[in-house]
């Protein structure tokens, strides 16, 4: 973490860890609901893009997921030395409980998350940075903690760079309202100005969901204690 990120992290904290614990509790409300919501969309398209983000992910290594949400990715967690399961909302980690493997499930901020530096050896998350309250402290928390060299991989909806883009600002106010869900960031740019090195984006949808691959450029020995 640098010297700003950190500052600004300290100033914050008590303010964001009462948003955090508002947006948990929003999730615990849309628990019991959310895989039925998403089932259309399953079937149709997310399913299958779930399954080309992890088939990303390196094998036999230690990997992160943040906001695992009731667990739609964990069928397609490839085989792993070490997999742990991060998410903000105990509801939603109830559900996900039915679905585990062997992948661990942890109660966690990815603004400030439990672990050691570089003890992963990639991480990676679907559909979470649109609510993640300060996506910039979440960056810098998986900088600290993935290797230097490792992947992030991010399947997000985005701000589509078209005139759609316009409606999706509009939108946007509507949804943060509602459910703290940001439908017009710019992610991939976001995870560059967070110091990490963009790999490659694969646009979705016409732009509005990007499959994003990052990677974790620090220096090996530097200190993020
Ligand atoms: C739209 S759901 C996506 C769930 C799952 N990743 C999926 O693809 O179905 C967003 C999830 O991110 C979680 N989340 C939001 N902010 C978070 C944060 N700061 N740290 C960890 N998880 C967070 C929410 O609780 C919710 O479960």
């Amino acid at each position: 973490m640098t010297a700003i990120t950190r500052l600004n992290y300290f100033a914050f904290s008590a303010s964001l860890r009462l948003w955090v614990k508002m947006l948990a509790m929003i999730y615990d409300k849309l628990a019991k609901f959310y895989d039925a919501a998403f089932a259309p969309f399953e079937r149709r398209f997310l399913s299958k893009w779930r399954a080309e983000t992890l088939a990303l992910l390196p094998r036999n290594a230690s990997i992160l997921e943040l906001g695992a949400g009731t667990g739609a990715n964990f069928q397609f967690y490839p085989k792993c030395k070490r997999a742990v399961s991060s998410e903000i909302s105990s509801k939603m980690i109830e559900i996900a409980k039915k679905k585990v493997n062997s992948n661990l499930l942890v109660q966690a901020d990815a603004q400030s998350l439990p672990f050691g530096e570089n003890e992963f050896d990639a991480a990676f998350a679907t559909l979470v940075f649109c609510s993640i309250p300060d996506p910039e402290l979440a960056f810098a928390e998986l900088n600290r903690v993935i290797k230097p060299g490792g992947r992030l991989i991010l399947l997000e909806h985005v701000r589509p760079p078209n005139p759609v883009g316009y409606f999706f600002d509009v939108f946007s106010v509507l949804t943060v309202r509602l459910i703290e869900d940001h439908f017009n960031r710019d992610t991939a740019k976001l995870a560059v100005k967070s110091g990490l090195k963009l790999i490659e984006v694969r646009p979705k949808a016409r732009g509005a969901v990007n499959l994003i691959v990052c990677e974790v450029i620090k220096p090996a020995n530097e200190n993020w204690a």
